[in-house]
């Protein structure tokens, strides 16, 4: 039965990260790390909760608190019809909730719609749950968004789900409300659920974020699955959420929950509580440093690849997709994959961790990301050494 685990992929991120160990003095470009530190509020909240015991058992979906919390969060914040705390449940980490969600929706032979390039775990969990990912578009030139007619022609009797990722992880597209309209006006055409990932949702610098459980009669088909690791810089506390309303599928993801981790970290827990009661200051302070890093950026690449690496300013998240020119050489010899080729050019000869476009899907080949949410020392380095391999 457990076989089936050997044909899904180990993501190249990995293959990246091993790599980058034998560099000495790296840019870490490679991550999808924010580099801020955590807000105090997180910090107060770990000690207070170690001070005051917080080591023990908790309920399976999370402590009540931060249940409410999180529940308030979706109504206010993201508009989503949240019945109560009892439809939210906290994972570790928002990989966790995805888990969760794809184990308690899918069945084998099940295909799910994923966006293609994509976060390379998404197609994985799908996987792990015997169902099949089926690829759909994302265009450079819709500024990395799909188009909703093409989604519908990949529409079979088998789809059961469709993964939409906004703001999107690698390319930083930003879904429109109309984009969200048509892809909410497929899904109850043609009665399939939405698993939605909002991981990036306060990082959007063109348009706003709308999610997609907020329109009319979408909550009931649609898993949204958030994570505190990138909003709050917290990647490695692990807290994620999601909410279900579906009483069957929620009632299955919370045995998952039991049977996967008895009950998320508590200190883990408390230190949700303190990032999401606290002040909210430090989104607008990141968000406001990660502009800045943006603007720099994508400047930097203009005027340093000489035409190798191109890309527009992304209109959300915190990396650069970028195109390599086709023809381009590497110096270190042939390589089948021009994104694996740049991508070993970049860490062997300049220090600049990135990921190959190819590890995102299909449609990936041929790019490479590079995520900009770095010290500012750091990025400068990394657009020096671009600049030194690639004039
Ligand atoms: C698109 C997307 N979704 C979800 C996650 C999960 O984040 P985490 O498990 O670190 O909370 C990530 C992390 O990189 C991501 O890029």
């Amino acid at each position: 039965m457990a076989a089936f685990l050997d044909s899904v992929p180990i993501s190249g991120i990995i293959r990246i990260r091993d790599m980058m160990y034998t560099v000495d003095k790296p840019f870490r470009l490679d991550q999808g790390d924010v580099v801020f530190d955590a807000p105090d509020t997180v910090k107060d909240a770990i000690i207070k909760a170690v001070h005051e015991n917080r080591t023990h058992y908790l309920p399976t979906t999370g402590v009540p608190h931060l249940l409410a919390l999180m529940a308030d969060k979706l109504k206010s914040k993201n508009k989503v019809p949240v019945g109560g705390p009892e439809e939210v449940m906290v994972t570790t980490g928002g990989i966790h909730g995805q888990f969760l969600a794809c184990q308690a929706l899918l069945e084998p032979g099940d295909e799910v719609l994923v966006p293609d390039p994509c976060w390379p775990p998404t197609a994985s969990i799908i996987q792990t749950s015997q169902a099949v990912p089926v690829h759909y578009a994302l265009y450079e030139d819709r500024q990395w968004r799909p188009d909703v007619a093409e989604i519908a022609s990949k529409i079979t009797p088998k789809t059961k789900a469709i993964v939409v990722t906004t703001p999107h992880n690698p390319t930083g597209g930003v879904l429109t409300r109309k984009d969200i309209e048509d892809i909410a006006a497929l899904a109850i055409e043609k009665n399939i659920w939405v698993l939605a990932d909002e991981a990036y949702e306060d990082f959007v610098w063109e348009g706003t974020h709308v999610s997609i459980a907020s329109l009319p009669g979408m909550y009931e088909r649609t898993i949204p699955m958030h994570t505190l690791s990138k909003s709050y810089a917290i990647t490695g506390v692990r807290v994620g959420y999601i909410a279900v309303k579906d009483k069957t599928i929620r009632s299955r993801a919370q045995k998952l929950l039991l049977y996967t981790a008895t009950n998320v970290s508590s200190i883990a827990q408390y230190a949700a509580i303190g990032a999401l009661e606290g002040s909210q200051q430090c989104l607008e302070t990141f968000r406001t440093g990660l502009l800045e890093r943006r603007a720099m950026f994508f400047k930097g690449i203009r005027d340093k690849s000489n035409g190798v690496l191109t890309g527009e300013a992304s209109a959300g998240a915190f990396y650069a997709f970028l195109k390599i020119k086709p023809g381009w050489k590497s110096p270190l010899g042939a390589n089948p994959s021009l994104s694996w080729a740049m991508t070993e050019y970049l860490i062997k000869e300049g220090r600049v961790g990135c990921i190959p476009g190819a590890d995102f899907g299909p449609r990936g080949e041929g790019y490479v990301r590079l995520c900009y949410a770095r010290g500012t020392e750091e990025l400068k380095g990394a657009l020096e050494q671009i600049g030194k391999l690639l004039s």
